[in-house]
């Protein structure tokens, strides 16, 4: 695997597999990377000729700063994993890299997908996520570019990104990879206690049942008996709410036809923790 820790040397290096026509995936990460960073990086060894990682930790996308100061870290695990797997290309710019004092942000309108869910409860993610994801795509110019549906938000986000400012991407969003107690794959998990980890499989376990009861009783009502188990145990619960699974806009009732999604958001031992179900 080679390591790149400059735009410049990255680019040298990608414009001559460009010129020998060689596809390129990528996979954006941060870092402490676990199985559901790999199986992105499965797909893209799979469907490309040349699959990039990059590893930065883009504080402009931490609207908290102890969220940020806590971010796990396991760089030589990482470089194992990706060894391992087969990664060609492993990128890791620092802070000046991404940002040099000449860098000029991106003014991307979200529109209302940066009102609802994770907009207003992290103000400025999503115009970090926009920001270093646009630097990051200049940079490889990937054929395809890989996104796990954990940040189901952050994907629909990519997507407007993409349509504006590189249709020629290929973006692909790949399933939550789950312990087998179905908590979802987060570097995040890293920060939990052996009971955190227990308790945090209530989350999946809630989504799942939600989607069950959907077939029998109103959302308001599925929606607030999961809630109050969850508090029941002590996990605080910063939103769980219905939207249509394709524009995120907030829904009172069940949407017909599977575009249903239901997006969860709490806290377990200080740890801030995200999930999904679309049914
Ligand atoms: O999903 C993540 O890990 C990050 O938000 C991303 C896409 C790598 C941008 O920093």
């Amino acid at each position: 695997m080679k390591l790149f820790k400059t735009q410049i040397e990255l680019q040298a290096y990608l414009t001559l597999l460009r010129k020998q026509s060689q596809s390129i995936g990528f996979v954006p990460t941060m870092g402490a990377l676990h199985d559901g960073h790999i199986q992105l990086v499965k797909a893209s060894i799979q469907e490309n000729d040349l699959t990039v990682v990059s590893i930065f930790i883009n504080k402009k996308q931490f609207n908290n700063l102890d969220d940020y100061n806590n971010y796990p870290q396991n760089l030589s695990n990482d470089m194992q994993l990706l060894e391992r797997v087969g990664c060609d290309v492993l990128f890791m710019p620092d802070h000046d890299e991404m940002y040099p004092k000449t860098y000029v942000p991106i003014n991307l309108d979200l529109g209302q997908l940066n009102t609802v869910l994770e907009g207003p409860n992290r103000p400025g993610h999503f115009d970090g996520v926009v920001q270093v994801v646009n630097r990051l795509f200049n940079y490889v110019m990937p054929n395809k570019a890989y996104f796990g549906l954990k940040d189901y938000q952050q994907c629909m986000v990519i997507k407007v990104l993409q349509e504006a400012y590189f249709p020629q991407i290929d973006l692909e969003f790949c399933d939550t990879v789950r312990l087998s107690n179905g908590l979802a794959m987060s570097s995040r998990n890293l920060r939990l206690s052996k009971q955190g980890v227990d308790l945090a499989s209530q989350l999946y376990k809630m989504l799942d049942m939600i989607k069950r009861l959907s077939q029998h009783i109103e959302s308001k009502d599925a929606l607030q008996y999961a809630k109050h188990l969850l508090t029941q145990k002590h996990i605080e619960v910063e939103y769980l709410t219905l939207a249509h699974a394709d524009t995120l806009t907030l829904g009172k009732k069940w949407f017909k036809k599977q575009k249903n999604v239901v997006l969860i958001a709490a806290h377990i031992e200080g740890v801030r923790l995200i999930d999904n179900i679309v049914f």
